[in-house]
This record gives C-alpha cells, structure tokens and sequence, in this order.
C-alpha cells in the first residue's frame, strides 16, 4: 500500500521509508504526486499539527495519507521551542536555529541542559481509518555542533548513554534511538494489530 507523506522534508522520507518498507507501506513525498499543499500548522501541540497536515493531504489527493509532526523540547527553555522548532527565532536554516538556540543556552549550566525530541504520527484512510502514534527521545543540548548526520537540531542533541549526538550516530542508527523510531514503532504495532490481523 502506498502512503503520501504530508511533508517537502526529505530526511523524513528516508527515516520513515526504512521502518514502514518493512510493513509492506511504500511512503512518497506528496511533490511525487505534483502536490504541494500549503498547511497552516495553528495547533498548540504536536497531535493537533500533525492531524491538521495528514487532513489537508488526503483531502487534497484522496489517498491514504502519513504526517509527522515533530520538535524539541528543552527543559531550560519551559518547552520551547516545541511545535515552534520549525521557525525558532524567525530563522530560515537549520544552522541559523541551531545557533540561535545555543546562543539562548550560552549561561545554562551543564546540569541543566536537559531535552527531549517529540515526534507525532498521524495516518489517515480514505474510509476514516486512522493511527495515531507518538515517540520521545530524552537527551542534552551541547555547547557547540558535533556530527554531520540528520538535520535539524541533531548536531546539538545528545544522547548520554552513548556519548554521541544524533549527528554523530553511525549512518541508519538513528531510528533505533530516536523519537521517530520510536513513534513509527508505535505505529507498526497498532498497523499489525489493527490492519493485518485478518490477513
Ligand atoms: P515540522 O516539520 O513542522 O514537524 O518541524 C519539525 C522541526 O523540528 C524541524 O524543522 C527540525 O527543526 C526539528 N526536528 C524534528 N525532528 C528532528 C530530528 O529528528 N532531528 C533534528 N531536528 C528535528
């Protein structure tokens, strides 16, 4: 079965694609369709966001339809930049919010870099059918970028347990750890149960 993926980001393509192939699910970009819907994300959590674009991409291809909705969220900075990590500081690039993050961090002490990544996926069918699923991925923000891997804030978030940011994860290990690993596993579970039982 084929999902449309309600997102223009390709690193998100590639980490969903390698858990929901395995599910018989084969995920294209909705530019693959010739769509680019334009999705006003006004919801005040990461549920309410990811729902708002799954609805506008069904309603725009009537396909079965998967969004991610996702940001970090740092305990120093009471949740923020959370459903706002997209457009932290009114920034363009990756580079440019990441920057502007550590700069908010510059007199926050080791002790007290605490984060976690949050991710939301939302699934929907034609015939009201949907999945619901979401991961968390605890960790630290770092005083400076390490790692070329991912997107996104990864060059800064750390993973104790293993000493390495998510930039620095050795290539296709980030789902294992991740808050969207652990979200598609959520949702390969309810899709198994749900969807495949009687086959
Ligand atoms: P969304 O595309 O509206 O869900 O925005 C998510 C934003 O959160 C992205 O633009 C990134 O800045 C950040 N983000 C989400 N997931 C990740 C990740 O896995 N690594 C790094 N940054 C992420």
């Amino acid at each position: 079965m084929r999902l449309v993926l309600a997102s223009r980001n390709p690193h998100k393509l590639r980490e969903l694609q390698t858990i929901l192939s395995g599910l018989g699910l084969e995920v294209v970009l909705e530019s693959e369709l010739g769509l680019d819907v334009e999705v006003e994300e006004t919801g005040s959590t990461f549920e309410e966001n990811s729902l708002l674009k799954a609805q506008a991409v069904l309603a725009a291809s009537g396909l079965p339809t998967i969004a991610d909705d996702s940001g970090l969220m740092v305990d120093a900075l009471a949740g923020a930049p959370g459903v706002y990590s997209a457009r932290y500081g009114n920034k363009t690039s990756d580079a440019d919010r990441t920057r502007y993050l550590l700069e908010k961090l510059q007199n926050v002490p080791d002790g007290a870099r605490g984060a976690k990544f949050v991710c939301v996926i939302t699934a929907l069918w034609p015939d009201g059918r949907r999945i619901i699923a979401r991961g968390e991925c605890p960790g630290v923000i770092l005083r400076a970028p390490r790692g070329n891997g991912g997107f996104g804030y990864d060059p800064v978030f750390c993973l104790p347990e293993y000493g390495l940011s998510y930039a620095e994860l050795p290539a296709g290990q980030k789902n294992a750890v991740s808050h969207r690993g652990r979200a598609l596993r959520e949702f390969a579970r309810i899709y198994k149960e749900e969807f495949l039982h009687d086959q």
